[in-house]
């Protein structure tokens, strides 16, 4: 099930997010985009009362940006990334947005599958992007109807 996230679900987002990336967000980082970031729209995936994983879209005029998507290991490979991306695709086109955009490792395989194949394209290449490899990311988007 697919419901927002609230602030009692940080402390068990930031663990899950200290286990899944090399450079997690913050607590700090959370309360500010769960409570003060006016384009931000937080919510997590519950599946036996356990949060199987989390998503961000931050939503700004005609562009959605896909800030975050993220299913604990041992919920992985059970459709709940599609089931969440198919929400947040849904909450950009209801919003009138004309593009989803995110940014990815060029090494995270994985994710790279679900973007291409919910219709993603590569656009870009951003060098150096992140922080602690340095790694490339590939900018990748999905023109939404009408555009
Ligand atoms: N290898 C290849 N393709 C994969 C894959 C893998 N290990 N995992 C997911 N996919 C692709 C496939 O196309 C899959 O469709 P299929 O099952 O019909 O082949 C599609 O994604 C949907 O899979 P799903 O089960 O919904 O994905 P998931 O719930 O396992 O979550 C991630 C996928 C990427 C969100 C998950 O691996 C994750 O949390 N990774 C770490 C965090 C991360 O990298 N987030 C993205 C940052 S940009």
């Amino acid at each position: 099930m697919i419901r927002e996230m609230t602030d009692a679900d940080l402390d068990r987002v930031v663990r899950l997010e200290q286990k899944i990336f090399s450079s997690p967000w913050s607590l700090r980082n959370f309360r500010y985009e769960l409570n003060d970031n006016p384009f931000a729209n937080l919510y997590v995936y519950e599946a036996d009362g356990e949060i199987a994983g989390y998503c961000d879209l931050q939503i700004k005029f005609e562009n959605a940006d896909l800030a975050l998507i993220a299913v604990a290991p041992e919920y992985r490979r059970s459709g709940i990334a599609q089931e969440m991306l198919d929400f947040m695709i849904d909450l950009a086109v209801r919003a009138e947005c004309e593009i989803i955009s995110l940014e990815v490792r060029k090494s995270n395989e994985p994710a790279i599958r679900l973007y291409e194949k919910n219709g993603f394209i590569q656009a870009n290449i951003r060098k150096n992007y992140y922080s602690d490899n340095h790694e490339d990311a590939y900018l990748m988007i999905k023109p939404l109807g009408g555009f």
